[in-house]
This record gives structure tokens, C-alpha cells and sequence, in this order.
């Protein structure tokens, strides 16, 4: 068992290969990340963030290079071993939430326990749970849009630690939210790293939020150019 628990090595992503207005988002990017580590993903718009965060979280293929997580390439899988890999090993924050509006809260915590083929008494239990612990104990039958903001990151975010996923992944998860909302999460983050060992990696615009990270990758241009 490696401590690396995400690896990449050359990874390219060409979007419309072979068409005159394809696009080089990834050109090469070598990345370790280890367990447990907290880690910052920033780098001007456009320089291919949101692809790279896709790839390592099995949302998108690349075109070439390999993505190792936990040891397993994950580059190889074809479509139903990504979506069962994804199920059982990634947690996914979008910045947009993506909650379903026709479930309330509850439910939308539900649904990857489910997925997993878990009892629905028991994912009841287990969603109750972790959104006491978040703090919305008296919201549990509460739709989507009948929160603030915040309160759905808060939903989100559950629903993409319920599992317990080795990976957590967040592209701007703050970045609709207010400055004392955001810390919020960011202290619900901190607080998964520290206390259950959770490898994190957050794509973001804030210094704040890099800051509060163990490392900073900075991408440009669909490389790496620091840390
Ligand atoms: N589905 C797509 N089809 C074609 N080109 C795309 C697609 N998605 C992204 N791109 C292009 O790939 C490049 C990298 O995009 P990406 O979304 O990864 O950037 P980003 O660093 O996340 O930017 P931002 O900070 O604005 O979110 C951009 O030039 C973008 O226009
Ligand atoms: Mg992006």
C-alpha cells in the first residue's frame, strides 16, 4: 500500500481532438498527492482546473497519461467500474450544490448510501446523523430551495462525506457563499482532515482558502508551474 493516494503522470486532456477548435487543457501534469493531505488547487481561469479535478474524480476521461487512486489506475475503467469506483471512493462538492429540488435534505444525503445498496432505514439513520452533526438537525425535511445558501453547501457537503470517501473533492466549494459561511465549511473540511485523516483537494480563487491548506498547486496554461 502506498502512501500516494492519487497520482498523475502526463495527463492530457484535448476536448474536440482533431477538430480545428480543439482545446489543450491538460498539457502534461505530473502530481503526488498523499494521504491525508489537505491540498489547494489555484491558477487563473481557464488554466484547467475543473478538468483536472473531473479527471481525478472520475467525472471525465483524459486523453492521455494515467490516474492512479489508492494504486488502482483509474484511467483503464471503462463506465460502470468508474461509476461503482466513483460511488464508493469519491466525495464530490460542486460549487453550484446539485442538490435534487425534489427531495429534501435528508433524502439528497440519502442517495449515495443508497446507491450502495444500504437499507433505507439504515441510510436514514446515517443521513439524520451527519446533518446533526452539521447542524441542521431541524431541516431534515427541508427542500433545497427552502435554504439559505450556506445550509445547502452544508447538505451538499454531507452527502459527499456520508460514505466516507478516501477522496474529497471540491471545485469552489465556497465560492457562492458569503465570507463567515465560508468559513463554515472550511472549518467542516479542516475538521474531516484532521479528525478521520480524509485526503482533501479544493480547487480555488481565495489565498484564504489556500492558505488554510497543507500545500498550493498552482496550474498555468494546463501545467503545474509551483507550489
Ligand atoms: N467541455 C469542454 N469542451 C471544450 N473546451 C472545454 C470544455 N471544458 C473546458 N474547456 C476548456 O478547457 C480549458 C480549461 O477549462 P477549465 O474549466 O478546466 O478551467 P478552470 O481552470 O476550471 O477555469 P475557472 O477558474 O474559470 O473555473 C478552457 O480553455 C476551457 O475553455
Ligand atoms: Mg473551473
Amino acid at each position: 500500500m502506498t502512501d500516494d493516494i492519487l497520482i498523475l503522470e502526463d495527463l492530457h486532456k484535448i476536448y474536440g481532438e482533431g477538430t480545428p477548435n480543439s482545446v489543450h487543457a491538460l498539457r502534461g501534469i505530473n502530481l503526488k498527492i498523499k494521504r491525508g493531505e489537505m491540498v489547494a488547487i489555484m491558477g487563473p481561469s481557464g488554466c484547467g482546473k475543473t478538468t483536472m479535478l473531473n479527471i481525478c474524480g472520475g467525472l471525465d476521461i483524459p486523453t492521455s497519461g494515467s490516474v492512479k487512486i489508492n494504486g488502482v489506475d483509474i484511467s483503464t475503467y471503462n463506465d460502470t467500474q468508474m461509476t461503482n469506483f466513483r460511488r464508493d471512493n469519491i466525495g464530490y462538492v460542486f460549487q453550484l450544490f446539485n442538490l435534487f429540488d425534489y427531495m429534501n435534505a435528508q433524502e439528497n444525503v440519502m442517495i449515495p448510501l443508497l446507491a450502495q445498496g444500504m437499507s433505507y432505514s439504515e441510510a436514514t439513520r446515517r443521513a439524520t446523523m451527519i446533518l446533526r452533526e452539521v447542524g441542521l438537525g431541524d431541516r431534515l425535511y427541508q427542500a433545497p430551495s427552502e435554504l439559505s445558501g450556506g445550509q445547502q453547501q452544508r447538505v451538499a457537503v454531507s452527502r459527499a462525506l456520508v460514505t466516507h470517501p478516501v477522496l474529497i473533492m471540491g471545485d469552489e466549494p465556497t465560492g457562492d457563499l458569503d465570507s463567515i459561511t465560508s468559513e463554515d465549511i472550511m472549518d467542516m473540511f479542516r475538521r474531516i482532515n484532521t479528525d478521520n485523516n480524509q485526503t482533501l483537494i479544493l480547487v480555488t480563487h481565495s489565498k484564504w482558502i489556500g492558505d488554510q491548506c497543507d500545500r498550493i498547486i498552482y496550474l498555468r496554461d494546463g501545467r503545474v508551474v509551483g507550489e
